[in-house]
């Protein structure tokens, strides 16, 4: 297994580039199953959870062929409408094949995602919007079993809360199916919104994107179409603290501004100076952080994706400060490895209280999900000597080069093979 060793206290300067988003590449390669023909889609993260969608699709009969950035993916022929467990229990975003192939070809077997570390992470906000578009659905055996008499019928579905996968599943069917749907406390989520544009090239018919209420009139057949997905607003964030705690002019390009404002606002607050330049933002660390209070929210408040990072920093701020957790009820699994390195954190339910000390010490940690091994990350950057981070498998998901990103603006951060 791959791991990190990192020697803090580098100073960050130079230029980070920020790749395509993972959270909106996966809706968007889910839609290709949408239409006959070849979508092209570009600014494509090299990560596992793209391959681990590329099987799921080409399983189904989906011919792909990556080239760098860039996928090509054609569904003209689909071969199977079953998505099985073995590829589905590694990446929940699997389920995003729901919506598409009940549309296209009404009927679909999709495993249920397995356990999740951040949470329960349910689907039922899914189904019951897909039982509203008419689809018979029964959990069997672990699988959904969903089929669908001739085509999808529109229908107002009013989801319990924003959830993204949800907004974007009943979004895909929508698209293809009969007469209006209008789906409402939809997420807002700048992926949704992307996902939204793709389908607009592929000839849906969508209004009130970028809000809570999105009417989508269906159409008989999409067109494959040519995208490049959005930036990735969480490796921008994630960029940001980096320069919050470390960077001397760090300069991150290509990341979405306006994606980040809450972020932005905070960081700067917290004490750091970030400046808009059109070449990109310039980050310069603060002299000393100062503590700050946040409330993860859906889009626009804060993301509970940058939770953990921003604890990193928060961790050798100046004073308390308190992070409450109102998206996933299980995300803190960082608090106790942070502790390892010397932060003081107590977690009393959805709240963790940060009591900031001047300096963190090098340690070997484990990962344990995605943004969980980002603060790390983050916190390893900013201790005294060598950390070690293990089990990065879960930072290759959602960071694409991270290593060799961040060793380009001066840090001393190594891959190696733990076993060897
Ligand atoms: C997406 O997950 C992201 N994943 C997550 O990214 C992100 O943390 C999350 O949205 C929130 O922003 C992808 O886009 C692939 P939700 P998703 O449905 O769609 C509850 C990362 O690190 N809920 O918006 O699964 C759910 O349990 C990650 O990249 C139901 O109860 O999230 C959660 O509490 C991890 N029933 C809340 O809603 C449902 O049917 C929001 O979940 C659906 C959701």
């Amino acid at each position: 297994m791959d791991a990190l060793r990192i020697h803090g206290q580098k100073t960050l300067r130079g230029t980070l580039q920020v790749s395509g988003s993972k959270n909106a590449s996966l809706p968007i390669m889910a839609a290709a199953l949408l239409a006959e023909g070849q979508s092209t889609l570009r600014r494509i993260p090299g990560l596992a959870d793209v391959k681990t969608l590329s099987k799921v699709l080409a399983h189904l009969g989906v011919r792909v062929e990556a080239q760098g950035a860039e996928l090509t993916l054609d569904a003209t022929e689909l071969t199977t409408h079953e998505a099985p467990y073995e590829l589905v229990r590694t990446m929940r975003a699997s389920i995003l094949v729901l919506g598409p192939l009940l549309a296209r070809h009404g009927k679909a077997r999709v495993s249920l995602p397995g356990g999740c570390a951040i949470g329960a992470r349910p689907i039922d906000q899914h189904l019951k919007g897909l039982r509203k578009l008419g689809a018979k659905i029964e959990i069997s055996h672990g699988y959904v079993e969903a089929h669908v008499d001739g085509r999808l019928q529109g229908a107002t579905v009013i989801f319990d809360m924003p959830t993204v996968g949800g907004t974007e599943n009943l979004l895909l069917a929508a698209s293809l199916a009969e007469g209006t749907t209008i789906l409402e406390n939809a997420a807002r989520e700048p992926e949704v919104v992307d996902l939204c544009h793709t389908l607009q090239k592929m000839g849906a018919k969508i209004q009130g994107i970028g809000t809570a209420t999105l009417t989508v009139e269906g159409v008989e057949t999409l067109q494959p179409f040519t995208h490049d997905v959005v930036a990735d607003r969480i490796e921008f964030g994630t960029f940001l603290v980096a320069g919050a705690m470390l960077g001397e002019e760090l300069l991150i390009q290509g990341g979405v501004a306006e994606h980040q404002t809450f972020l932005i606002d905070k960081l700067r607050t917290m004490g750091a100076r970030i400046e808009e330049h059109p070449e990109g933002i310039k980050v310069w660390r603060a002299q000393q952080l100062h503590a700050t209070d946040v409330e993860t929210q859906p889009y626009p408040g804060f993301p509970t994706d940058m939770q953990a990072q921003l604890m990193a920093a928060a961790s050798i701020a100046d004073g308390s400060s308190t992070f409450s957790e109102t998206v996933f009820e299980n995300r803190f699994m960082h608090v106790a490895e942070l502790g390892r390195m010397g932060a003081n954190i107590r977690v009393d339910g959805g709240r963790a209280i940060v009591r900031g000390t001047p300096e963190l010490s090098g340690a070997t940690v484990m990962a344990t999900d995605l943004r969980a091994s980002a603060c790390l990350v983050l916190a390893a950057l900013a201790a005294e000597g060598e950390s070690v981070i293990r089990r990065i498998y879960h930072l290759d998901r959602g960071y694409e080069a991270i290593e060799a990103k961040l060793s380009s603006v001066g840090a001393d951060v190594v891959r190696f093979r733990e076993d060897s």
